[in-house]
């Protein structure tokens, strides 16, 4: 009898909890919506990754870093009265599909740049060619972004949470503007009203 019980449980209770277990890992692993609540100064970026469903796909990969803007650098986005999906387009250059913690940023040989892919690229319709990002090691220490072939803009602020090698979220000066990404898209009725 103690025999049977114990085969039950290894083979079917034992499988389940398991699986359990890993399910729990696997939803805590990271909410980037959770970890921006902590920095009052990213509520606008961090609302707009909401509205935008971009949380989501950040929070179902790893190995993936988010250049976050601060709420009044935000403001130079949110001001256009672009789309919900143009908003998104755009947000979507500011994730990394590769982790860049400070560190890692700080080991940029003097002058060196490192070209990285965004998730601009790996969703959408069309196929992207661009939409790269170029981080490049300035003079004084300072760490540059830009969109490939556009002017290195934007410069590394600071880090804002790190899960090594899994997510890392950074503040960057300002917005990385792009002409394809903002191009209209067909969405009238997604206009953001201003006090939306
Ligand atoms: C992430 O955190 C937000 C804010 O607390 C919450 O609304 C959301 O449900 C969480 N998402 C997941 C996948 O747990
Ligand atoms: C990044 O941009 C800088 C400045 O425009 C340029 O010199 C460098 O070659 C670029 N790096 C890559 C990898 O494209």
């Amino acid at each position: 009898m103690a025999k049977k019980m114990s085969q039950v449980i290894i083979s079917y209770i034992l499988p389940i909890l398991l699986l359990l277990l890993l399910l729990a890992v696997e939803t805590n692993a990271h909410n980037v919506t959770l970890l921006l609540e902590n920095h009052p100064s990213f509520s606008s970026f961090n609302h707009y990754l909401t509205q935008t469903h971009l949380a989501e796909e950040i929070n179902q990969r790893t190995t993936i870093t988010v250049c976050a803007v601060d709420n009044a650098a935000m403001s130079d986005l949110t001001s256009k009265g672009y789309t919900v999906s143009t908003i998104k387009n755009i947000l979507s250059l500011h994730v990394l599909l590769d982790y860049f913690g400070a560190k890692k940023l700080h080991q940029l040989t003097d002058g060196g740049s490192v070209l990285t892919s965004t998730l601009f690229q790996a969703t959408g319709a069309a196929s992207r060619t661009t939409g790269f990002v170029n981080i490049t090691d300035l003079r004084g220490g300072k760490v540059g972004f830009g969109l490939d072939g556009g002017d290195i803009s934007s410069s590394f602020v600071k880090s804002i949470e790190e899960i090594p090698y899994t997510l890392s979220v950074i503040q960057i000066s300002s917005i990385l503007h792009s002409d394809t990404a903002s191009a209209p898209t067909p969405a009238p009725a997604e206009i953001l009203s201003a006090h939306g």
